[in-house]
């Protein structure tokens, strides 16, 4: 018996995925990972504009076949024009990667005057909580219901829903205090944690049919946060630093992708520099 080699397991050519919010930041990351280990990448945003320059880049970067699609993640009917059209151009679907999706966080000082738990709780909206819900939660809902009937057609899956620790953990809010950055809110927290059970439920569910479900939980990134946030959240890492842009994610998000995790079923995979360890 020959046993298939790692460089094999790990290999995507041939694989067709798609990557929500797949134009910028850890969506584009996610996307050049898997275009670097050779699957055909389909890129969507809400801006089809910047879906389809993103895709004409990595293509031209990466060598790979690459559609560049317009996907509003929170409507169901966008989600079956895009499978659609994936299914047209490509002929299959291998893998998504539920990517799209976030808070809004953004450089903003919180009212010195206000402790931070009345934004947090009190002041939040319901209509916020719902938007948010929908954009984190309900979406990756959409997106597994819209890809698993051509997965099934296709005998083969993979599905990798991209959470948060803020779905593991309640966040000490002190941490927001004086550091130029806008709170956490508990829509994302309690999004994030839907997406963690979420994925353990489909995947248990879709395990008989060779479709892998499993979600990755990164701890945060270090991008153009204020200076002062980055240095306060660097501190509360094993680390002592945050995520690295366009290094950390790629052999995690490779692994859960591929063959190579084909033992791995509703597993949360965190990706967090030991931040939830202790
Ligand atoms: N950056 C971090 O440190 C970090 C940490 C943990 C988890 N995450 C998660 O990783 C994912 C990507 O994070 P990022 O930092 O690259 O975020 P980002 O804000 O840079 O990108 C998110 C992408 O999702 C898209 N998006 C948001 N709402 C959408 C909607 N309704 N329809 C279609 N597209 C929509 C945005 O347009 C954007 O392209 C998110 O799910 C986020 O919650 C990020």
């Amino acid at each position: 018996m020959t046993y298939p080699t790692v460089q094999e397991l790990y290999d995507l050519h041939g694989q067709v995925a798609i990557v929500t919010g797949g134009a910028r930041n850890l969506g584009l990351q996610i996307a050049e990972a898997l275009a670097e280990v050779g699957a055909a990448v389909v890129v969507t945003a809400r801006s089809k504009d910047a879906a389809v320059t993103a895709a004409h880049q990595l293509a031209k970067a990466k060598g790979v076949r690459t559609l560049g699609l317009e996907l509003e993640i929170t409507e169901e009917a966008a989600w079956s024009a895009l499978v659609q059209k994936v299914e047209d151009e490509f002929g299959k679907i291998d893998i998504l990667v539920n990517n799209a999706g976030g808070r809004d966080a953004r450089p903003a000082a919180p009212d010195p005057n206000i402790p931070l738990d009345v934004p947090f709780l009190e002041a939040r909206s319901p209509e916020e909580w719902r938007r948010l819900v929908d954009v984190n939660l309900t979406s990756v809902f959409l997106g597994c219901r819209a890809v698993v009937p051509a997965m099934k057609r296709n005998g083969r899956g993979k599905i990798v829903n991209i959470a948060s620790t803020d779905g593991m953990l309640g966040r000490d809010l002190e941490l927001y205090n004086g550091s130029g950055q806008s709170a956490s809110v508990p829509d994302y927290l309690a999004s994030k944690a839907g997406v963690i059970n979420l994925t353990r439920g489909i995947a248990v569910v879709l395990a008989p049919y060779d479709i892998y479900v499993n979600c990755l939980s990164p701890a945060g990134f270090q991008r153009s946060q204020p200076p002062a946030f980055i240095e306060k959240y660097s501190k509360m890492f094993p680390l002592k630093r945050m995520g690295r842009d366009g290094i950390d994610l790629k052999g995690p998000i490779v692994l859960l992708c591929s063959a190579a995790s084909d033992f791995m079923v509703g597993h949360n995979l965190v990706v967090d520099g030991g931040f939830t360890a202790w």
